[in-house]
């Protein structure tokens, strides 16, 4: 019996109430298959545990998240901490220590989910986000001079090393070639003379190895018109940081809803261990009322199945959130429903069984 081991990082606002949920879906997987188990750790680190202890994680974290085989994350951020303090020294630094450069963002138009788009078919919004999860406007470098003078400077560098850019423009060739999907390029060098220019470089020099993709360049604020206007002609996206960040709300309200966003943060080298979260937030204004939408956590929990080498069920999850979806018995008020957020895990869960039977 094969077991894998979990670091659940609950944090903050609904992260808690979502997570719970994908943990049980996780676990009735494991059931049902019989052939391996999840065992997870729950850690405390939050804005909660800020306020009490001064830190975001203990000084050995890192070391003891990287005896796990995946990290399963909520949120991290809440009022009474500032952002910056609380996402830097937990969910980034997880990202960046990891060497998690792959952030993976599916942006697809379930069965049952609501697309607010006129004239849009199921299948024109089904696109792989890309983004670069390591470096680039999230490099973390500058400075603030003079602070609180009248002349204050502050600097915030873009970083896009070589290795970087070429690895993620890489491992979407990769992608691209393996799913027999185009590949687009989103960036902006008509005003960032340096590191976009640089970037759609790489991505001409590094597609001269991969002829058989096709490929296309878009400017990222024409791209965020086309996601809205014409999103079938998007299938696998390469993006920055920062670009990638805000294209995949564009994307999640197109394809449902924060509610139903999932993303994946690999170390495609597997040194280190993935994490799987939500995309969206802690959603303060929410928290604490059990509505929050469990289904962009319990997808992005078949992302993990799929990284572990289960896609069939990673298949069979989102098959189960599409039926709960159709089935519009158990949805949270986000999209349109009555639900309590725990409902909806338990209507995943019974139709799981309901599946494989
Ligand atoms: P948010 O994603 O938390 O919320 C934006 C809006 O979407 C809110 O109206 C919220 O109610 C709604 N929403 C989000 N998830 C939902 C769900 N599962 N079900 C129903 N509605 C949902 O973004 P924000 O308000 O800008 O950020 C709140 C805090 O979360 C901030 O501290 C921010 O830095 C942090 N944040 C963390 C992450 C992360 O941990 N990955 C991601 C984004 C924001
Ligand atoms: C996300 C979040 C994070 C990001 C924040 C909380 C640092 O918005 O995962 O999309 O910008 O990457
Ligand atoms: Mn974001």
């Amino acid at each position: 019996m094969k077991t894998y081991k979990v670091a659940v990082i609950a944090g903050d606002g609904i992260g808690p109430e979502v997570l719970r949920e994908g943990i049980k879906v996780l676990e009735k997987v494991a059931e049902l298959d019989g052939q391996f188990t999840f065992e997870f750790v729950h850690f405390p680190w939050s804005c909660q545990y800020y306020l009490k202890n001064g830190k975001m994680m203990d000084e050995d974290g890192m070391e003891r998240l990287a005896a796990f085989d995946a990290i399963y994350l909520g949120a991290v951020g809440y009022p009474g901490v500032p952002d910056h303090i609380s996402l830097w020294d937990l969910l980034l630094r997880i990202r960046k220590g990891f060497d998690q450069y792959v952030n993976l963002r599916p942006i697809k138009l379930l069965e049952g989910a609501y697309c607010p788009l006129k004239g849009i078919e199921r299948q024109d919004v089904d696109m792989i986000v890309v983004r670069e999860n390591s470096e680039g406007e999230y490099a973390g470098a500058g400075d603030w001079l003079f602070k609180g003078k009248p002349e204050e400077v502050v600097l915030q560098t873009g970083v896009f090393s070589r290795k970087g850019t070429e690895r993620i423009i890489r491992y979407a060739y990769e992608l691209a070639r393996k799913t027999g999907k185009t590949l687009t390029s989103i960036s902006k060098a008509n005003a960032l003379n340096y590191s976009m220019v640089f970037w759609d470089s790489v991505f001409v020099e590094v597609g001269k190895e991969y002829p058989d993709v096709k490929t296309y360049s878009y400017l990222v604020d024409a791209a965020s018109m086309f996601f809205v206007r014409e999103p079938q002609r998007f299938q696998i996206v390469v993006t920055s940081n920062l670009f990638g960040d805000i294209l995949t709300d564009l994307g999640a309200a197109v394809a449902g809803g924060m509610g139903l966003a999932a993303g994946a943060n690999i170390n495609p080298e597997g040194r280190y261990p993935s994490m799987f979260e939500p995309v969206h937030g802690s959603a303060p204004d929410i928290a604490g009322k059990a509505i929050a939408n469990p289904l962009a956590s319990i997808w992005s929990a078949s992302q993990m199945l799929d990284f572990f080498g289960h896609e069939e069920w990673g298949r069979i999850v989102l098959k189960a959130i599409e039926h709960v979806m159709v089935q519009g018995k158990y949805l949270t008020p986000d999209m349109g429903g009555a639900a309590k957020t725990e409902e909806v895990g338990d209507a995943v869960v019974s139709i799981l069984s309901k599946i494989k039977q």
